[in-house]
């Protein structure tokens, strides 16, 4: 065994966590969607949806029959959807094709939609015990300032010199622990920010630590400046009852329920004249929330608008009026709930 795979194990048996909800079991479907909750989530986000999922969906066969708009629901306010569309598609290509029973096989793994290799990785070791390295990005901030590796670790030459250093690092055996051990490394002792090299088991043959190199590695990205984006989002009510509509399937928030929108610019009461009838200004917009999404920001100015005409006459496939209340419980992102949570303290 490696000296490094040796010292991390022993180190997670004593210093790393145990008692997570996703541990302590080989169920590779409790695992799977453990990891994808935890790919762009941190640990004590993802509890809480965590446990809510697994009680509603305990097994493939139940989240496979389950609907889309069902599955968003219980992922809304989580944030990147297309996790759970993925989860959902690969739900029915395992009962489709693989009899109902998660693939054992790493490649086949990888052919599930939102499975990549170090996810696949996780899952292999965790529920099957085999041999196969993680690399996400807490394990290539862990290794580039292990082997003090400078240059930005998303660039394809530096991803795969990792990939090959995290192939030689891994152990034959304890492949759980030691899969765990790197999370909880990356996650507790070599963190972005003032990383404890002093407690560190692996500091004395960590080059960064030994080079004083920790505070600069790794490489941060090369930054763009990212494009912003205004919109207007409709408020229609009528009584205590919202319109809200089904957005496309792919794309930000795709699949889910959000106001009806109009770029910024436009003139949101003849916009919403043509498109939802008669309605009128009730109020002053409400503050504009910004939201930050990977590849640009939004900001989005809510306008409260009175509806004039009966929510019955709203037919228009795609569109649905809810109660303030049921709104709040459906498949919505967060700055929708936002939005109906400040109408609950205005109208009410
Ligand atoms: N991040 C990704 N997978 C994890 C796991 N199994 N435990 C803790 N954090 C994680
Ligand atoms: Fe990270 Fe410091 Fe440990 Fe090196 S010694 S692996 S930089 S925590």
């Amino acid at each position: 065994m490696t000296d490094f795979a040796n010292r991390l194990i022993i180190w997670q048996k004593v210093h790393g966590r145990h008692d997570l909800p996703w541990q302590n079991t080989t169920d590779p479907y409790a695992i799977w969607v453990s990891e994808i909750m935890l790919q762009q989530t941190q640990v004590s986000a993802v509890i809480g949806y965590y446990a809510k999922f697994m009680t509603r969906f305990p097994t493939i066969t139940t989240l496979a029959s389950a609907t889309q708009d069902e599955v968003l629901q219980h992922w809304s306010g989580l944030g990147y959807y297309s996790r759970a569309r993925n989860l959902h598609n690969a739900a029915n290509t395992i009962m489709d094709e693989h009899s109902g029973n998660f693939p054992q096989d790493f490649e086949t793994m990888q052919t599930l939609s939102g499975i990549g290799r170090s996810t696949a990785a996780a899952i292999a070791s965790f529920a099957f015990n085999q041999v196969q390295t993680i690399l996400d990005g807490n394990v290539k901030r862990v290794l580039t300032r292990y082997f003090a590796i400078t240059g930005w670790p998303g660039t394809p030459k530096i991803e795969k010199q990792l990939w090959a250093l995290a192939e030689r690092l891994l152990p034959r055996t304890e492949m759980v622990a030691y899969t765990q051990g790197l999370m909880d490394l990356g996650a507790t002792l070599c963190t972005r920010s003032k990383p404890k090299c002093g407690s560190c088991p692996l500091n004395s043959s960590c080059e960064a630590y030994n080079q004083n190199l920790a505070g600069i590695l790794p490489t941060p990205k090369p930054r763009k400046a990212i494009p912003e984006k205004q919109i207007t989002m409709l408020i229609l009510m009528h009584g205590n009852e919202v319109l809200l509509e089904k957005r496309p399937p792919t794309g930000i928030w795709g699949g889910l329920w959000s106001f009806p929108e109009t770029e910024a610019t436009d003139n949101f009461a003849a916009t919403s004249l043509e498109k939802f009838g008669m309605a009128v200004q009730i109020s002053q917009p409400l503050p504009i929330l910004s939201h930050t999404f990977t590849h640009f920001k939004l900001h989005i100015l809510p306008q409260p608008l009175q509806a004039l005409k009966p929510p019955s006459q709203a037919k228009e496939s795609g569109q649905v009026w809810l109660s303030i209340e049921d709104a709040i419980g459906a498949a919505i992102p967060t700055p929708v709930r936002k939005i109906l949570h400040s109408l609950t303290q205005i109208f009410h």
